[in-house]
């Protein structure tokens, strides 16, 4: 795993931090074709994004990071969404809107936050019951670090599997992958890539 840590970091394009950051492979088929639904049980598809650069993530607890990218990125074509998952630390326990939001204004990161970015239905993004996005986002981008951090809640390790809280997964305006971030590589530091592809 260590030679992937290198193999990214001497890829030509935009590098951002040491270690957190894993170009994916080109693959067929582009995130276009998967749907889902927003927090507020509207239907949601990621072909409404057409020709966008979209951001995913694991949402629990990563609202902050989020905001300021949402803010220094307001008005353009990124669209960035966060996927709330309990499978780490069991650290989003909530399921309901009414629950998640709550507990995103009150206890983590609490301080009265509110998201800036849209928020998708809770979902299991590793294990037996794993989302289709995810399982398409994660076994064709590598993984980012060679042990998973610990209080995972799932059956069926996977070596691709999400590996904390925070990861992130950026697709440019043609919806293929593009590049996955670990929880070490902060929402700031992926500016580089957004800008490179935003202006493409
Ligand atoms: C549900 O949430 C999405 C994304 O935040 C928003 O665009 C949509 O208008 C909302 N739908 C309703 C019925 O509130």
């Amino acid at each position: 795993m260590w030679s992937l840590w290198v193999t990214a970091a001497a890829l030509v394009g935009p590098v951002v931090g040491l270690g957190a950051r894993i170009e994916c492979d080109a693959v067929d088929g582009d995130v276009y074709s998967f749907s889902h639904r927003y927090l507020n049980g509207t239907d949601f598809s990621f072909d409404q994004y057409q020709g966008k650069v979209s951001l995913a993530g694991v949402s629990s607890c990563l609202q902050v990071g989020l905001n300021a990218l949402a803010e220094t990125y307001a008005g353009t074509d990124l669209v960035i969404l966060g996927f709330p998952c309990n499978q780490f630390n069991l650290q989003e326990p909530s399921s309901t809107e009414t629950e998640i939001l709550q507990g995103i204004k009150h206890v983590r990161p609490g301080g009265g936050f509110v998201p800036q970015f849209d928020l998708l239905e809770k979902v299991e993004v590793n294990g037996n019951n794993q989302n289709d996005i995810w399982k398409w986002m994660t076994t064709n981008c590598g993984f980012t670090q060679d042990r998973i951090e610990g209080g995972i809640e799932y059956d069926s390790l996977n070596v691709h599997d999400v590996r904390w809280n925070f990861e992130k997964f950026l697709f440019g305006r043609d919806g293929k992958l593009f590049v996955r971030y670990s929880h070490l590589q902060t929402p700031e530091g992926i500016s580089d890539d957004i800008d490179y592809l935003l202006a493409q």
